[in-house]
């Protein structure tokens, strides 16, 4: 076709274009408003006349602001929208009206935008109003500071900026107009676009809109929408021919220390504050009773109990308690965590650290009292020294009680300083030295988690870069290690740290996955700087780095290591064999984030080629963060990337294809945290049941996700920070969900092969199709096949499920299922045993999940 010919079709096919009635150009108002306290972000509306202005979306965000905090923080004032001359967007604007700091971020359409940025400015000045001038290569962004006084500052790339000058009043010229739109009236600019730009944004609130109604879906609105749904025939078909290898490391759990899941959970340790080391900045010094005495007092006369730090047992555990008595009727007490548990029989190591300081104290009682003051356990220990020694003994209860106390009572007058006061069940998981509470420990084990992913979360980036989780100050000696804030609000005593982490792995036989922080703290940061701006400055980026050596060294080298000797000194000499480590959580994925990570990932695949480095995408399963640390991902090809979300039963279960769309040549993908979330936030059938449905096409797709975990997994009643968890507890009982139930039912019939299926029902409205799963895996070890099924209709499903020549005729095998009213938090897996044949019809009740583990004859 010539050229000619190419100019008149295609003209032709321009045609609709040419006579339809829309605009070529119209209007553009960016603002945003002090809705929500300046939370919702930036909004759009448009206008062919400048006069009658329509919304885009009814105020749908198109940036919001991640600076800062959760609630406090977040916030976006005054923006100030400008395209470029290169045909890029521009907005920055003021985060708050106290911190001197401002926000940047570009796009090229106004649909997506990039990273942001919060550029300091001198500590004494704020950021309001900006406004930008551009001469060709100079951006002048001038703004208001306190008082009515103007600034401005210059840069050439929103990257690097001069030092932040005053000026005249008469220099700053604002272009803001003020309209009165529908939702009321607000101040931004107005700009003049094609139409098809505005068209665009429409597009994306449309399909925001559209998917916001899916995954709004919830099984209370079932009644509604399968009025009249007759019982459902599924018909399957396995590919026997076409099984692919899928990942054996598929699920794991996540282990953060939130919810007090560590002290005063899952590690055993009874005795809260045993260090004397709570301080008030743990709790921001909103709590005035969280100091250095907490959980501590002084009970009887004539007595004092203070908190010294003049001769500590180690610099890293400064207080520690005197004890004055002058008639030896005077005890110190400890109230435990919410109290201590004891059952009549139960022994208890107790261990503590004293030293005279004045009279003749020679001995000391220890005793568990109950909380009527009946003593129900008691030791007799030595004070032998003026100087700190280690006293250990053992303590048999002779009844039980749920809110016990321990009693240290000196037994004749005098002074002494006691510290690392510790009581530990003897009887913890494996019988570990410093161990972990046993039920809690076996409940996740049950699970047969693949591998364990710890520390954190948040916990580990922490809050601000002194907060960040620091390995090294974990292990050794326990009254060596660092204790620390817990950003969810609490103290860390580090008692739980790498070693018992790595060994509890061992111990359950899964593979310990580590998570450091990139470099930078949590984006969420609220101390030492706001978001993650203060990343570790990069001359000390090389130390930071050779931490990250030297835990390889700890996890795998040599006894005779400088650092594997610390963990041969603990009683491992032989390596744990670490082979995994994450580097980042859900970051924000701004500049200050990708040189960190470049540089910790570079020098890890020089120094150390044979680890897996998992890289991070952001808070979500899409947007900003997942995009640009995807670009990283894809740039350094780094191996696995760690994803998180956290969503609506609807997003699980409209989102199942989310990984069949993944480009296999690219990264792994590590579901590092998920869980279906309702308002309110139970752990109920419905929630579990979206989960099932998800799990099973993380199984389908077990190629491209080599390993999940859902979050959290502890929470302790009455000190949740999170809902829902999987495992909740007290000081009594393991609480498992009906989460932990589908995880268990996944995680005990994990298999490395998968067997695709093809599926016919009788009823093909996509609301059916989309809550009725299969999953086929084959585990090579056992050679077991194992049919997962999920019904989450409110009718049954008729499954029958060709199994020809995959089976023993009539063969017996095991059949568990879950199932309950989508609103139950207490449904539990039944178990049986049923004879299945080639082709057998399976009932699936409804809102079930069904387990079928044919075992082979071959083993
Ligand atoms: O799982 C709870 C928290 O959720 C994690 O600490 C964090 O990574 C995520 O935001």
């Amino acid at each position: 076709m010539s050229l000619f010919l190419i100019g008149i079709y295609s003209n032709c096919l321009a045609l609709p274009h040419s006579i339809n009635k829309e605009p070529d150009f119209v209007y553009l108002f960016s603002y945003s408003t002090t809705k929500n306290n300046n939370h919702n972000g930036l909004h759009f509306a448009w206008s062919t006349d400048k006069k009658n202005w329509f919304l885009i979306g009814n105020e749908y965000s198109f940036v919001r602001c991640d600076y800062g905090r959760w609630g406090k923080e977040k916030r976006m004032l005054t923006p100030f929208m400008f395209l470029d001359g290169s045909g890029v967007w521009h907005c920055l604007w003021s985060v708050n009206e106290y911190d001197h700091a401002f926000a940047h971020v570009s796009s090229p359409d106004l649909v997506y935008w990039g990273r942001q940025s919060y550029p300091l400015l001198d500590k004494e000045l704020t950021f309001k109003d900006p406004i930008v001038e551009h001469d060709g290569k100079i951006y002048t962004i001038k703004f208001k500071g306190k008082e009515n006084q103007y600034f401005e500052v210059k840069t050439r790339d929103f990257k690097v900026y001069s030092e932040a000058k005053q000026i005249e009043a008469s220099q700053y010229r604002s272009a803001n107009v003020t309209l009165s739109l529908e939702s009321g009236t607000f101040t931004g600019q107005v700009h003049r676009v094609r139409w098809s730009v505005a068209e665009k944004l429409i597009q994306k609130t449309e399909v925001a809109n559209y998917r916001a109604i899916l995954h709004d879906e919830r099984t209370q609105q079932d009644v509604q929408r399968f009025a009249g749904l007759q019982p459902v025939s599924a018909s399957f078909t396995v590919h026997a021919d076409a099984v692919k290898p899928i990942s054996n490391l598929l699920l794991g759990v996540f282990f953060e220390d939130i919810n007090y899941a560590a002290d005063g959970g899952l590690y055993a340790e009874l005795i809260q504050n045993r260090d004397f080391e709570y301080t008030p900045s743990d709790r921001e010094y909103r709590d005035t009773t969280w100091n250095s005495k907490h959980s501590w007092r002084l009970q009887g006369t004539n007595a004092t109990f203070s908190v010294d730090t003049i001769d500590p047992i180690h610099s890293n555990n400064s207080h520690y308690a005197t004890l004055t008595t002058t008639n030896g009727n005077a005890s110190l007490i400890n109230t435990g965590f919410d109290g201590i548990a004891v059952k009549n029989g139960e022994k208890f190591n107790l261990s503590l650290f004293v030293k005279r300081l004045k009279g003749s104290v020679k001995s000391v009682s220890v005793s568990l009292v109950t909380r009527n003051g009946k003593e129900i356990a008691r030791g007799v220990i030595p004070v032998a020294s003026a100087s700190w020694k280690n006293i250990k003994t053992v303590l048999t209860a002779t009844d039980s009680a749920s809110g016990a106390q321990l009693a240290i009572r000196p037994l004749s007058a005098g002074s002494l300083a006691v510290d690392m006061v510790s009581l530990f069940p003897q009887q913890t998981f494996k019988g570990r030295r410093n161990g972990l509470r046993n039920d809690l420990a076996q409940t996740i084990a049950d699970i047969h988690p693949k591998f364990i992913r710890f520390p954190g979360g948040c916990v580990a980036h922490g809050d601000g870069i002194e907060n960040i989780y620091r390995w090294k100050n974990t292990v050794g000696p326990l009254e060596s290690r660092k204790p620390q804030r817990n950003l969810w609000g609490y103290h860390q005593t580090a008692g739980l740290g790498y070693f018992e982490y790595f060994q509890y792995c061992e111990d359950i036989g899964a593979v310990p996955l580590p998570v450091l922080a990139a470099g930078v703290p949590c984006q969420n940061s609220g101390t030492g700087g706001a978001g993650q701006q203060g990343g570790v400055p990069l001359d000390q980026m090389d130390e930071y780095i050779q931490d990250i050596f030297d835990l390889v060294e700890y996890a795998n080298g040599s006894a005779k290591s400088r650092w594997g000797k610390l963990r041969a000194d603990a009683g491992h000499p032989q390596p744990f064999n670490l082979k995994y480590i994450g580097i980042g959580n859900e970051d924000l994925i701004s500049d200050v984030f990708e040189e960190r990570f470049k540089l910790i990932f570079k020098a890890m695949k020089e120094k150390h080629p044979e680890m897996v480095v998992i890289g991070t995408v952001g808070p979500t399963f899409e947007g900003t963060d997942y995009t640009e640390g995807w670009k990283i991902a894809d740039a350094l090809q780094v191996p696995v990337v760690d994803e998180h979300y956290y969503q609506s039963p609807g997003w699980f279960i409209h989102n199942q294809e989310y990984y069949d769309k993944y480009d296999r040549s690219k990264s792994k993908v590590y579901l590092g945290e998920y869980a279906s979330h309702l308002p309110g936030r139970p752990n109920n059938v419905e929630t579990a049941l979206s989960e099932a449905l998800y799990l099973t096409s993380l199984e389908r797709n077990g190629d491209v996700v080599t390993m999940s975990s859902y979050a959290p997994l502890l929470a302790k009643d009455g000190r949740t920070q999170w809902n829902p968890n999987l495992i909740y507890f007290d000081n009594k009982e393991v609480k498992p969900t009906v989460g932990y139930y589908v995880q268990k039912m996944f995680g005990q019939n994990a298999g490395d092969q998968y067997l695709p299926v093809s599926t016919v029902l009788s009823n093909n409205e996509d609301g059916v199709k989309k809550r009725i799963a299969i999953s086929i895996v084959r585990d090579s070890k056992s050679n077991d096949l194992i049919v997962k099924l999920v019904n989450m209709l409110p009718v049954n499903v008729n499954a029958q499920v060709d199994l020809t020549g995959l089976v023993p005729p009539r063969s017996a095998v095991k059949k568990i299922v879950l199932q309950g009213d989508p609103v139950d938090k207490h449904a539990k897996p039944q178990e049986s045993s049923i004879t299945i044949t080639d082709k057998s019809t399976l009932a699936l009740g409804p809102y079930s999940v069904t387990v079928i583990r044919l075992a082979s004859d071959r083993k």
